[in-house]
């Protein structure tokens, strides 16, 4: 056999290059090449591949049942799935270092199993007693999963493949590896060889396998980001330490919906569903400070009215502060910049914060007129009407456009108790359904008129 040549890959995108450099030239990260041997090349030079088997093409149009799901019983997490694992699939779940990922699924784990469900968790991670101790410590410890620490893929899929669980948790993947690459756990090729072997199990027993991965702290699942493309589908696990929401993103997802979330409560006794997220989201919230407009937002098919909180002050500092969490720094420029342009709002000097409450991220540009108005309100020092929420997309030209699901958004104001949506004009038939009265904005200009004409204005 021919001598195998070193390659050098990149541990964050996978990227492959021929020789070591300092920073990988495809993603732009600092030391993160290492060296691996190269696979075994599949033909040798100048061979012609070998003659195939004929397929049997089927039409398009065929019909095909439904994937067959196991629901785990956790209402958030099934929603997130699309309605339970799809069998046979895998689904790799990532999230920061102590987020929550392996209480979720020792929790998913243990309820599928009181179904009725096959359940197997393997850490690679934590000894047997620390698992147990977790497991006793979220009230779980009588529940009937078969529980191993183990790294070796080999041994893992020896002890699976002969009676094949409905469910495979791998806590984590980074911990996994296998004889047959490259020995040092957690480099790509180990991750991809694990994963290959994890998957190829999944489709031919019909097993559901989770995989279970760190992600880094730009935010992309390290090493395993080559798994994403070869699972059936990626959720992340989001939130910070320092609040107890939690909330459960599809990113990918063959079988179902990419848009929704599932939100937790991390609690002394393990993760809660939190069924009603709007009421949690605005739980501790002061109406009458400057600053701060309720959003109505959608996450996926479902309503969620979230705060988001302004500060704008004078600068000492020749480049003004800009911060942003939860929200896209350049949407916020954008607004800053319209603000500027069409309402003459000069806020070049000032330093500027805006915050999601709760520790939420938000995507939509549905929530540009909610952060002009508390951008708005925080420099004018007023607060704004009680008792508002506030929807719409801003455009270049200063105008508000009308955004989807504006009755699915009234409703859910109206059910937590507010008077009145502050929502573009292209919206104002929406309201007229009887849901809840809307207050309509065509201008940019308009809104700031009334914020500062005082707050009684906005009733006009
Ligand atoms: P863990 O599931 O180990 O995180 P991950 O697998 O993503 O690394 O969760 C660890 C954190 O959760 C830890 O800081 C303690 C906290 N926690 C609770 O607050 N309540 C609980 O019931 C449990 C089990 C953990
Ligand atoms: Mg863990």
């Amino acid at each position: 056999m021919a001598k195998r040549s070193p390659q050098f890959v990149c541990q964050a995108c996978g990227n492959v290059t021929p020789r070591w450099a300092g920073r990988c030239e495809a993603c732009g990260t600092w030391n993160s090449i290492v060296e691996e041997d190269a696979p075994a090349p599949v033909t040798a030079a100048g061979k012609t591949i070998g003659r195939g088997r004929v397929l049997e093409l089927v039409p398009l149009s065929g019909e095909d049942e439904d994937a067959p799901r196991t629901p785990t019983g956790i209402a958030e997490l099934d929603r997130v799935t699309g309605g339970g694992f799809v069998r046979g699939s895998a689904v790799l779940i990532g999230g920061d270092p102590g987020i929550g990922k392996s209480t979720l699924l020792i929790q998913a784990a243990a309820r599928l199993a009181d179904r009725g469900g096959k359940v197997v968790y393997i850490s690679g991670e934590e000894a047997i007693g620390q698992v147990r101790l977790r497991a006793s410590r979220v009230g779980l410890a009588q529940a009937k999963v078969g529980l191993g620490a183990e790294t070796r893929i080999e041994d893992i899929l020896a002890t699976l493949q002969d009676s094949p669980p409905d469910l495979v948790v791998i806590d984590s993947i980074q911990t996994m590896w296998t004889d047959a690459a490259d020995p040092s756990p957690g480099t790509v090729t180990q991750i991809r060889a694990v994963a290959q072997a994890l998957i190829r199990f999944a489709k031919k027993s019909g097993t559901t396998v989770v995989l279970v991965g760190h992600v880094t702290k730009e935010g992309t699942i390290a090493g395993p980001r080559v798994v994403e493309h070869m699972v059936d589908a990626v959720l992340y696990f989001e939130g910070d330490s320092a609040h107890r929401f939690r909330i459960l993103r599809s990113v990918k997802n063959r079988f179902g919906p990419t848009d929704e979330i599932g939100v937790f409560e991390m609690t002394g006794g393990g993760l809660e569903e939190v069924g009603n997220p709007s009421q949690l989201f605005l739980g501790e919230r002061d109406a009458a400070t400057p600053g701060a407009a309720v959003f109505a937002g959608m996450e996926g098919s479902r309503p969620l009215l979230v705060e988001i909180q302004a500060l704008v002050a004078p600068s000492p500092l020749g480049t003004p502060r800009r911060a942003v969490v939860g929200w896209d720094s350049s949407r916020l420029s954008m607004v800053l910049a319209v603000l500027d342009a069409h309402c003459g709002l000069k806020l070049g000097g000032h330093d500027i914060y805006l915050n999601i409450a709760g520790g939420l991220r938000i995507a939509e540009p549905a929530a540009d007129l909610a952060a002009a108005a508390a951008l708005v309100s925080s420099l004018a020092q007023a607060p704004l009407p009680q008792g508002r929420v506030f929807f719409g997309e801003i455009s270049l030209s200063g105008g508000v456009r009308p955004v989807p699901h504006a009755p699915a958004r009234l409703r859910e104001a109206l059910k937590l108790g507010f008077e009145a949506a502050v929502a573009p004009k292209g919206n104002s038939e929406d309201g007229e359904k009887g849901d809840l009265p809307i207050e309509s904005v065509e201008t940019l200009a308009e809104l700031v008129a009334r914020i500062a004409a005082g707050s009684e204005a906005l009733r006009q």
